[in-house]
């Protein structure tokens, strides 16, 4: 049995109708419910964070150290290109991650193929739309052991 936490970054509280052509028609309230239910199903025991701003989400990351969390499934979302403060967060506490976009991020702008979180990352799933966090639950799984 491990706790992970579950950490979503800005605009994903608007799943469902956010370029839904790109991001698809499940809202984020949803795609936590169906995790929740996956990962109880084996066991783990999910917390689950969104938030849009920058030092809420580097405030979750800090209290994680005193959860006891064996892993952290991350979108960053738009702060994956742009937060040199939240990859700092990560190497502070040394919980291990995995990075998960909805999106092909490197099928994209430019700007998105630079992440600051993919070379400290456990590894990277992206392009799967709400697959990608299933994806990832059974990749912190085979992580776990
Ligand atoms: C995203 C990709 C990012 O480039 C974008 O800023 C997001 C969502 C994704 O899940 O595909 O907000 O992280």
């Amino acid at each position: 049995m491990a706790r992970l936490l579950i950490i979503n970054g800005p605009n994903l509280s608007l799943l469902g109708e956010r370029e839904p052509e790109i991001y698809g028609h499940t809202t984020l309230e949803e795609a936590e419910g169906h995790l929740e239910e996956r990962a109880k199903a084996d066991g783990h025991e999910l917390l689950f964070f969104q938030s849009d701003a920058e030092h809420e989400l580097l405030k979750r990351i800090h209290k994680a150290r005193d959860e006891d969390i064996a892993l952290i499934i991350f979108n960053p979302a738009a702060f994956t290109h742009t937060s040199v403060v939240l990859r700092d967060a990560l190497l502070a506490v040394g919980i291990p991650f995995i990075e998960v976009h909805l999106s092909n991020v490197f099928s994209r702008e430019d700007f998105r193929q630079r992440s600051f979180f993919s070379d400290i990352a456990i590894g990277i799933i992206s392009g799967f739309g709400m697959a990608s966090y299933d994806l990832a639950l059974l990749a912190a799984k085979h992580h776990l052991g």
